[in-house]
């Protein structure tokens, strides 16, 4: 049996511990190495934050399995009914430039149906989280987006303007054009934050086309529970097992967002 309240409580605990830990780290100089290029980094936080997230995880539920970002846990995914879906520091880039805007991101999938959600962002002390049928929370005063909003007043967060993959897509006018239909443009450059930023209604959506699913669990366990919408461009679910693109949206804008970004596949 699996008892989500107990996991939820430890989980948000392990976020902030981590989230604590990842402020230690900084009062010293980050080394960093490239992964793909040099604009794709990964830290000795990165790797240290996943590595505490994986021994807590796996001393409390020995037979959960665990994707996270960095590849701690080596067993094959498949093989596990509950599986804890980690990104250890979501925004590593801002983590060594910035050192804000960065956040830990834990969500917990069973039978490949978000339970829980938590974003954790150590430099401003705001824990996001979200279970599911129970409502998201943001440093416990409850998520809920209410309040229509149309495209010409949204803000929206993204990061497609310098991705590669908007010609693939034949979305380099609709991509082009987007900061003419909205009120703004916001770019954090830390998925999980942008997607918990939408269901605070800091911002109004956020849209990517290419996020692995440590990037966007968290996020969509918390977004769906505070009433948002979350799919990939062509409107369907968001499958926890691959790479995908993603719309995150308040579930009034959504529509309209989604008309908008389906023009250029016409
Ligand atoms: C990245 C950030 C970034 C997004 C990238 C992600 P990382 O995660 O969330 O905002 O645009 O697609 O890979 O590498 O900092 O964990
Ligand atoms: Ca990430
Ligand atoms: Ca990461």
């Amino acid at each position: 049996m699996c008892d989500f309240n107990q996991m939820f409580e430890q989980a948000k605990a392990w976020a902030i511990e981590a989230g604590k830990l990842s402020l230690a780290r900084l009062e010293s100089p980050i080394q960093f190495t490239y992964k793909s290029s040099p604009s794709d980094l990964v830290t000795h936080v990165d790797k240290e934050v996943e590595e505490f997230l994986v021994n807590m995880i796996l001393k409390h539920y020995p037979d959960h399995g665990i994707v996270g970002e960095e590849g701690t846990f080596e067993r094959d995914p498949k093989d596990f009914e509950t599986l804890w879906i980690i990104d250890p520091i979501d925004g590593t880039t801002n983590f060594i430039h910035q050192k804000l805007n960065y956040v830990i991101s834990i969500a917990v999938v069973h039978q490949e149906v978000g339970m829980i959600g938590i974003i954790y962002d150590p430099s401003r002390d705001e824990l996001f989280c979200g279970r599911k049928g129970e409502g998201a929370y943001l440093n416990g005063q409850r998520l809920r987006l209410e309040l229509p909003v149309k495209q010409q007043e949204a803000l929206i967060c993204t990061s497609l303007f310098w991705n590669q993959r908007a010609e693939k897509y034949g979305l380099e006018k609709v991509v082009y054009d987007l900061p003419r239909t909205c009120r703004g443009i916001r770019v954090y450059g830390c998925a999980a934050l942008e997607m918990a930023y939408v269901a605070a209604g800091r911002v109004d959506a956020y849209v990517s086309l290419h996020l692995n699913p440590w990037d966007f669990a968290g996020g969509k366990v918390i977004l769906e529970e505070a009433g948002g919408s979350v799919s990939n461009l062509e409107g369907e679910e968001l499958s926890f097992s691959g790479a995908s693109t993603v719309v995150a949206s308040n579930p009034f804008l959504y529509p309209e967002l989604m008309a908008y970004m389906k023009q250029s596949f016409n």
